[in-house]
């Protein structure tokens, strides 16, 4: 049995004091955004209770999908790395970028470099530059006792008020050679990434622009279970895949104070084990549900993994 535990959007707090120079781009807008809601619904040891609890079930592996920063300043890159040892060893800890770690031209680059050994495939070696594009070290590939965990960049930097995120065609090509030769080799195939890609999954201007890529590539290849982050909610869809609906989970933000306006804080545990023709997959969600109260187990459901055909 394999536990994996998924968790998303920290969006780690609270923000340094930024140059004057450094605000002036999009980083104003979210700057202010922080300034306003983020840093009091965000705040508080929300995420540290969550990590506790989280650390507490000894999973075999934590998918992080996205969002680590707010407006991508290199001190929060920095701090993110700090905050990623803290989770775990980066050989059971895999990271995929969001588009708050995108925010402006050039960041998501520097994330890299610097979440690196969390954010790269098995065997990479050498860190790439801060000039490799970034959809040349993605989607990166993570085997694990029967489970493959690829991950797949969406964070881009987009316009101000934007949040969307692309995959990109060469990115999707790889993907979906990558999910075939994982799917012979009869992996469980986990694609993390930020943006969700089920259709009418979030507003217009915070959409995955290219989500019917990744929907035609799962409808070929395959895969048995796609995670993301993005949308800040609990949320269970599923998209179509070869031999019947793959499921696609997202989690609330890690980060959110129970209280607001999105569900509070939560993780998902995922328990896979390979059965007969198949696999069988445990979902539980852990989280908070009232003020004051102690990270619980609120939801428990048994995940319907397609079948090989
Ligand atoms: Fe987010
Ligand atoms: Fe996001």
């Amino acid at each position: 049995m394999f536990k994996l535990a998924h968790l998303s959007d920290p969006h780690l707090g609270p923000l340094p004091d930024p140059k004057l120079l450094q605000l002036f781009s999009k980083r104003i807008l979210g700057y202010l955004n922080w300034q306003r809601h983020r840093s009091r619904i965000m705040g508080g040891n929300t995420l540290d209770l969550l990590i506790e609890d989280l650390k507490s079930q000894a999973p075999d592996h934590i998918a992080v999908t996205g969002d680590l920063v707010n407006i991508a300043l290199p001190l929060e890159i920095s701090g993110a790395r700090t905050w990623l040892e803290e989770i775990g060893q980066p050989e059971n800890v895999s990271v995929v970028p969001g588009n708050h770690d995108a925010y402006v031209p050039g960041a998501v680059r520097k994330a890299r470099a610097a979440w690196w050994p969390y954010m790269c495939g098995d065997g990479a070696s050498v860190a790439p530059s801060e000039k490799t594009r970034s959809e040349a070290t993605f989607p990166y590939v993570r085997k694990r006792d029967g489970v493959a965990l690829v991950g797949v960049t969406t964070g881009r930097a987009s316009g101000p008020w934007f949040a969307t995120g692309r995959v990109g065609s060469k990115q999707s090509r790889r993907l979906r050679q990558l999910l075939e030769e994982l799917g012979r080799e009869g992996l469980f195939r986990v694609v993390m990434l930020h943006h969700p890609p089920f259709k009418q999954a979030t507003h217009w201007h915070k959409r995955l622009s290219d989500a019917s890529r990744v929907r035609a590539v799962v409808k070929r290849a395959g895969a048995e279970l796609v995670l993301h982050g993005h949308t800040h909610i609990d949320s269970f869809e599923t998209i179509e895949g070869p031999n019947g609906p793959v499921p696609v989970v997202g989690v609330p933000s890690a980060t959110s104070a129970p209280g607001g306006k999105k569900p509070a804080a939560r993780y998902n545990l995922f328990r896979i084990e390979k059965a007969e023709g198949g696999w069988t997959c445990a979902m539980e969600e852990h989280g908070f549900d009232k003020q004051g109260e102690p990270v619980r187990l609120l939801v428990e459901r048994e995940v319907a993994i397609p079948g090989r055909g």
